[in-house]
């Protein structure tokens, strides 16, 4: 038995679609834990490609249970959409299960998210616009809509009535913008419940289950350990816990039932959105770091800032996650490069720092301190095991994993599912 937490060592984007969906075979299930459709996860399988944003990375295999845990913020609009989009591609849905504690993502959360993001001008923290932060504020303050209130229109009614007077004087008087109608969103909501309430049960019984009969399980992390709420480059963060603890939290399990946590992470990085970016790389090698990785947002199509491996990012992720293993993606993305560098550390006022700081006020002075490396030339996207990259593909990536602190498992060197080299089957 082995429960396997996968998460994004970066921030987001680092291909935890694309490892989840080569992994997933193996596993009795998927789970999403936290995170809503800020997401985009994509899978490349059998030449077809598939954007996720809700829906668990298993999903593409036949009759493989996928769960969607309450730490999970669902928006019941994109989910149905999705939904169909997959069904209209011959893909079955009915193993899709969502946890009765799962948040409902409500239209004015969305417009809050505008709304905030618009009033914080050149501060923005560049949001995915879901609405996920207003959707987390109101779990925290005790005044959000649970799928299973979604589905019983006893309960949705008066929450909904409630909360929305509250919303709609917020937006009226604060923002200076429309409310919502009561009747209006009742209408549809309620409609959503019904075509939803089929996929409703307690996950975490059913992966508490799983467990007992030794099955294996992978958790799909979404975003990345820098854009955790308490461990990332706060305020420019998102709402939830992509960080691994964040799987027990958000899908109902205890840390002892969780047997290895591996981290997606791309050969270089990227970031979309606002916030501090240290081995950003600003000039035509970003340009072309993200013209040949098709570096653009799956969910927002916004275009990703790219840089250099970060060694810092990533020993904070060894240490913030425990991992056990890395997954390196995009190997194939550096191919042609004469020379690779590696970020080891940042220097700080003259000072060097091994360690990420914790405050932005720090990371905003830091300057990377890197490490040169030879590149490669030769194409590796047909390469099928490790010893048949080249010479300096396999000291790059042994250099990587020494200054991460953690051995590599997994290695990308194409989009599709059958371009992975596995080194250590971390289900095993
Ligand atoms: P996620 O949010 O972590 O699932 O990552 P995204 O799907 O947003 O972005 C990763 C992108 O890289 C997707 O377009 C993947 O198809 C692609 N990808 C994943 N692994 C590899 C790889 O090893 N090589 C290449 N060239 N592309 C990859
Ligand atoms: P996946 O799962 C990359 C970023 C946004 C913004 C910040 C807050 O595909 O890796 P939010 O809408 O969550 O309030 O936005 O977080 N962000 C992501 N960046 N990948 C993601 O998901 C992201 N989800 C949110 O760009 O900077
Ligand atoms: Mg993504």
């Amino acid at each position: 038995m082995s429960t396997v937490v996968l998460i994004g060592g970066q921030w987001g984007d680092e291909g935890k679609g694309k490892v989840t969906d080569f992994l997933a075979e193996q596993a009795a299930m998927v789970v999403r834990y936290q995170g809503g459709n800020n997401a985009g996860h994509t899978v490349v399988a059998n030449g077809q490609e598939f954007k996720l944003h809700l829906i668990p990375s298993g999903i593409l295999y036949a009759g493989k249970p996928c769960l969607i845990g309450n730490g999970v913020v669902l928006d019941p609009e994109v989910f149905i959409q999705e939904l169909e989009g997959l069904e209209s591609r011959g893909i079955k849905t009915d193993h899709l299960r969502i946890s009765p504690r799962a948040q409902v993502i409500m239209p004015y959360h969305q417009k809050l998210d505008a709304c905030e993001e618009k009033r914080r001008g050149a501060s923005k923290i560049g949001t995915t616009g879901r609405g996920i932060g207003p959707a987390y504020m109101d779990k925290a303050a005790r005044v959000g809509i649970r799928m299973a209130d979604l589905i019983d229109p006893e309960e949705f009614g008066p929450k909904l009535k409630n909360i929305l007077a509250n919303k709609n004087e917020l937006l009226q008087k604060f923002y200076n913008e429309e409310g919502f109608d009561y009747g209006d969103i009742y209408k549809k909501y309620t409609e959503y419940g019904k075509r939803l309430a089929g996929y409703v049960e307690d996950v975490s019984i059913i992966i508490d289950e799983g467990i007992k009969k030794g099955q294996h399980i992978l958790f799909e992390g979404a975003q990345g350990t820098l854009l955790d709420l308490d461990h990332g480059t706060y305020p420019y963060v998102t709402s939830s816990h992509p960080v691994a603890a964040g799987a027990c939290l958000g899908a109902g399990l205890g840390p002892t039932r969780i047997s290895k946590v591996v981290a997606v992470a791309k050969a270089y990085i990227t970031r979309v959105g606002e916030g501090p970016f240290p081995t950003e790389l600003k000039d035509e090698l970003g340009d072309y770091l993200r013209q040949r990785g098709h570096e653009y947002g799956t969910t927002t199509g916004r275009p990703r800032r790219c840089g250099w491996f970060d060694g810092v990012v990533a020993r904070y992720a060894t240490r913030i996650n425990g991992l056990d293993y890395l997954a390196i993606t995009k190997l194939d993305v550096l191919t042609g490069l004469d020379k690779l560098l590696v970020c080891t550390g940042y220097s700080y006022r003259g000072k060097l720092l091994t360690e990420f700081p914790s405050t932005l006020k720090i990371l905003d002075e830091c300057q990377p301190i890197y490490e040169e490396m030879p590149g490669w030339q030769e194409d590796i996207t047909t390469v099928q095991n490790y010893g048949e990259l080249p010479e300096n593909a396999r000291a790059y990536l042994d250099r990587i994993s020494e200054v991460s602190g953690v051995p590599i498992a997994i290695i990308g060197v194409g989009p599709g599912r059958e371009q992975t080299l596995v080194l250590k089957n971390p289900l095993e």
